[in-house]
């Protein structure tokens, strides 16, 4: 009998699995200066002393968190071997849109012995949920490493920052000893610190410089390998997917992303090797992929400033000031039906959020006393890529259906 998948019968794939973002490679290439780097800043766990601060840097994709997911992991194998070492627990939260007594409580509630009850949701503070961690540190004792991922997203970081480090010195604990990792993309991180805090926090930075593209090669050769079928992909298509992804900032979860995508191309095609033209394919359905979801995760007016940018800038109009845009927004409001918002101020409110959000460059001016001091936007991406996500946006459609031509 014959039904709708029933002339499916290939696939590219060994293990798509292994293109996923959640994998976690066994290997890591290429990363050994900043691997080096990381075994000496954490070295002093080895013989029980305590751990140094480590601060780690780089640009989205760069292995900042699997490279240290591996040495966590290599490093809790090596303290089980050592006698000199205490024993060791690592503690991992993302604080990405988390607040300092959320990601305090989900440190504690992993402390806790089994059979406690989890830390109140309510009624209980930061402070109390610090206490709770201290006294549950000294009940287990031995050495904590706690990496805080994206730490730059946590909305307190000089609290959490100046209260950790000096857990001990402080006398909050006597038995455990506490090192820290912070993983950041914003190299500014720490200069938005309070200077108490960078006083006090003497930490290792270790920066990850961007992947080139024979590294990128190295990366997605080692992934294809196990990721697709014997003859399911061609050389050309890793030195494609390298080379953009190198292009752009030598993200490797970018050049990861587009070797699946062209293997997903491919296979829509009906094509049983993937070649550097469905990879090429692949980087416009990526690109667009992504920008849509960053799109459709703004408010409706956020998106119609943005659009109101996106006109401007496709019509030569950028830098443009936020009374310009306003005028714009207000077109594109009414174009789909809905009744503009009326200030200034929430135009402006919306300008600095797209900013911050990385959808805008922001330029400040200062023309004087009479001119005053005000600020200029332009967009930082492509603007008829951007007016045709909000149009499909707007109309239910989805872009990336178009078929390989
Ligand atoms: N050197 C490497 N060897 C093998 N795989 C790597 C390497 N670097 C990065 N990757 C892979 O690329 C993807 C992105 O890496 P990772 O998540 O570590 O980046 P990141 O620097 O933490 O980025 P972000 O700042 O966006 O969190 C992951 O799938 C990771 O496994
Ligand atoms: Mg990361």
């Amino acid at each position: 009998m014959s039904g709708p998948f029933s002339d499916i019968t290939d696939t590219v794939f060994a293990d798509k699995s292994v293109l996923r973002e959640e994998h976690q490679p066994n290997e890591i290439l290429e990363r050994d200066e900043e691997i080096d780097e990381y075994r000496h800043a954490l070295r002093d766990v080895l013989f029980g002393n305590d751990p140094e601060n480590v601060m780690i840097y780089g640009k989205a994709g760069l292995g900042k968190t699997a490279v240290t997911m591996y040495m966590m992991d290599a490093l809790l194998a090596e303290v089980e071997t050592r006698e000199a070492a205490d024993d060791l627990s690592v503690h991992t939260v993302n604080c990405n849109g988390k607040s300092l007594f959320i990601v305090v409580r989900t440190l504690v509630n992993e402390l806790l012995p089994a059979d406690a009850s989890p830390f109140p949701r309510r009624g209980l503070g930061t402070g109390d949920a610090f206490e709770t961690l201290y006294d549950q540190l000294d009940r287990i004792g031995g050495t904590h490493l706690f990496v805080f991922d994206e730490i730059d997203h946590i909305d307190d970081a000089n609290t959490l920052l100046y209260e950790l480090p000096r857990a001990r010195s402080n006398g909050h604990i006597e038995k455990a000893r506490l090192g820290l990792i912070g993983i950041s993309n914003n190299y500014t991180f720490r200069k938005s610190l309070s200077p108490k805090v960078k006083d006090t926090l003497m930490e290792v930075e270790i920066a990850f410089s961007p992947y080139n593209a024979t590294e990128l090669q190295t990366i997605l050769q080692d992934r294809a390998e196990d990721a697709f079928v014997e003859g399911g992909y061609d050389q050309s298509a890793i030195r494609a997917a390298a080379a953009i992804a190198a292009q752009d900032v030598g993200n490797a979860r970018q050049s990861i992303d587009l070797l699946r995508v062209g293997a997903e191309v491919a296979e829509k095609n009906g094509d049983s090797k993937v070649t550097d033209t469905h990879v090429s394919r692949a980087r416009s359905l990526v690109q667009r992929g992504r920008l849509r979801n960053r799109i459709s995760d703004q408010t409706k007016h956020a998106q119609y400033v943005l659009e109101a940018v996106a006109r401007l800038e496709r019509d030569g109009q950028t830098p443009a000031r936020s009374k310009q845009i306003m005028t714009t927004y207000e077109g594109v409001a009414r174009s789909w039906g809905t009744d503009p918002l009326t200030t200034l101020k929430s135009i402006q409110g919306h300008l600095s959020e797209l900013h911050m959000l990385g959808f805008f460059s922001q330029h400040e001016r200062n023309e004087g006393r009479s001119g005053g001091h005000y600020f200029e936007y332009e967009l930082d991406l492509d603007a008829a890529i951007v007016l045709e996500t909000r149009e499909s946006l707007e109309l239910g459609e989805d872009p990336t259906a178009k078929p390989l031509e």
